[in-house]
């Protein structure tokens, strides 16, 4: 796979672009009104697990020797606590196949959030999610990261509850969420990384992304 674009590293927030052509021919087609939504739950699981595998770049690994047919080998597996994947519902939900397609061992959580169209806040409706989330890698799955008020609350949640390390995986981010999801970590100390497929223009006055591919979570579930 081609290296991820490391776009800028503000601080403790790495950001993540993938430039692969599997990833741009994918989004595109994921884009297209005319994608049906099986079509698009099917590109989306696909895109998850190649996001999923640049995400997973620094996941804790440890040493072990594995006896082959042949000989001894050295090799690595995961260590350390298991990590959890935080589908972000509801649009979240048609990431998480993808990712445990790469993940199997991950734990998973669920957290509902719920944008008012209005105001563009964000509201927790449910939560699945450790109190304890000490030493652990969190990955949340959110596929648009819009205005940033709903991947900065969850955020803000994880790592009240302890957790080591958070990244997020959008499909397509604007440059005032990515901006935004900045200015509410800046100072910190914990880890943040975002992995994203691209960045767009910009967001339109309904909070919507420019081009970007509508509402994902509509086009996913097939609602009108
Ligand atoms: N949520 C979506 O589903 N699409 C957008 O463009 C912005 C937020």
């Amino acid at each position: 796979m081609n290296s991820p674009v490391v776009s800028r590293t503000l601080t403790n927030m790495q950001i993540l672009l993938t430039h692969h052509p599997l990833v741009s021919h994918k989004l595109t087609t994921l884009r297209a009104q005319s994608t049906e939504s099986a079509t698009f739950r099917a590109l989306t699981d696909e895109l998850v697990t190649l996001l999923a595998y640049e995400a997973t770049q620094n996941i804790k690994v440890e040493p072990v020797e594995v006896q082959t047919p042949v000989a001894v080998a050295q090799g690595v597996k995961l260590s350390g606590a298991a990590p959890i994947v935080i589908p972000i519902l509801r649009a979240g939900l048609g990431m998480l196949s993808g990712m445990m397609h790469l993940l199997p061992t991950a734990e998973v959580g669920f957290l509902g959030m719920m944008r008012d169209e209005e105001t563009l806040s964000s509201t927790i409706y449910a939560d699945r999610i450790p109190a304890d989330l000490s030493g652990r890698h969190v990955f949340l799955l959110d596929p648009m990261l819009a205005t940033g008020g709903t991947l900065i609350a969850a955020m803000d949640l994880m790592l009240h509850r302890g957790a080591e390390k958070v990244t997020a995986i959008c499909i397509l981010a604007s440059p005032e969420g990515i901006s935004a999801v900045e200015q509410a970590f800046v100072g910190r100390d914990e880890q943040i990384v975002l992995v994203a497929a691209a960045v767009d223009s910009h967001l339109n006055n309904k909070g919507y992304i420019v081009p970007g591919l509508g509402d994902a979570g509509d086009r996913l579930f097939g609602t009108v």
